[in-house]
């Protein structure tokens, strides 16, 4: 048996969920300038998608677009199906899509502890069955949350659906081998919430170790990273500056 040696991105194709904006964007962008081409799934970001799309068609790769609602369980068992239709083969999924709402123990009801398993959690796991049902090989990313570690009690019912999509990572690296690797990244303070932006970033910059914040830029990096290793499975990479050695459960 050889080594295991790194996996060129150029001309491999990787489907992102919730790939028209913000993070989803940038690991659009990054991987289009590995030379990946990639199938940009949105639920209502139409427009951004399409024109991201058409932006990467101009640097030279091949773009798509694919609309699901990830809180239907018949557009998620349909959503790998319907983007090989468009590309082909698909090499990658990039789990990166999620709802992020306001929850506590005091307000959190089943419906909306639901609506956050079923796109957090539930998505990210049949995508990934889908996936490795479909094409002989490949590579996931499960894009987590540096509080998987602690707690987040300002979004429970979030939190506790990125604790199971963090389990499932280490299950899944471990079902799928060794023709599929399964790992993850877990972002903090790499882009503000909708509408609050740098400011907020700024403002919780002295709450972590490296007392700063990042860019998208970091997170992408990460991404293509763990796309490259070959050896690598069932891995987190934190890009938290640190966040995650608080270690408290309540911290
Ligand atoms: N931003 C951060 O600093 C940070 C920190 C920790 C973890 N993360 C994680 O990193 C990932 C990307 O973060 P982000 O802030 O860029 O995400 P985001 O803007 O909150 O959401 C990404 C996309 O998820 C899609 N989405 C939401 N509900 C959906 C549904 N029912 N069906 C299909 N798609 C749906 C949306 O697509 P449409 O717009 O097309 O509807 C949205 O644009 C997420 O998994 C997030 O939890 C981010």
């Amino acid at each position: 048996m050889e080594p295991l040696t790194n996996i060129s991105l150029t001309g491999k194709t990787a489907l992102i969920t919730g790939g028209a904006r913000r993070l989803g964007a940038a690991i659009a962008q990054g991987l289009a300038q590995a030379g990946t081409n990639v199938v940009i799934h949105f639920n209502q970001s139409e427009a951004d998608a399409v024109s991201l799309a058409d932006t990467l068609g101009k640097q030279g790769v091949q773009a798509w677009t694919v609309q699901a609602d990830l809180q239907n369980e018949a557009e998620v068992g349909g959503l790998i199906d319907k983007a090989a239709a468009m590309c082909a083969s698909i090499d990658f999924l990039i789990n990166n899509a999620s709802v992020f709402e306001e929850s506590s123990l005091d307000t959190v009801d089943e419906m909306q502890l639901l609506k956050n398993m079923k796109i957090n959690a539930w998505a990210p796991l049949i995508l990934a069955r889908n996936f490795s049902q479909v094409m002989p090989a490949g590579a996931i990313i499960n894009m987590l949350d540096t509080k998987v570690l602690g707690y987040d009690r300002e979004h429970l019912a979030y939190h506790l659906s990125k604790r199971c999509l963090n389990d499932s990572t280490k299950i899944l690296a471990t079902e799928l081998a060794p023709d599929f690797r399964v790992n993850a990244v877990a972002p903090g303070l790499v882009l503000g919430p909708s509408g609050k932006g740098e400011t907020y970033l700024k403002d919780l910059a002295d709450t972590v170790p490296l007392q700063g914040y990042s860019g998208p830029e970091a997170v992408v990096e990460a991404v293509l990273f763990l796309l490259r290793s070959a050896f690598i499975t069932g891995q987190t990479i934190y890009i938290d500056g640190g966040r995650h050695l608080h270690g408290s459960f309540y911290g």
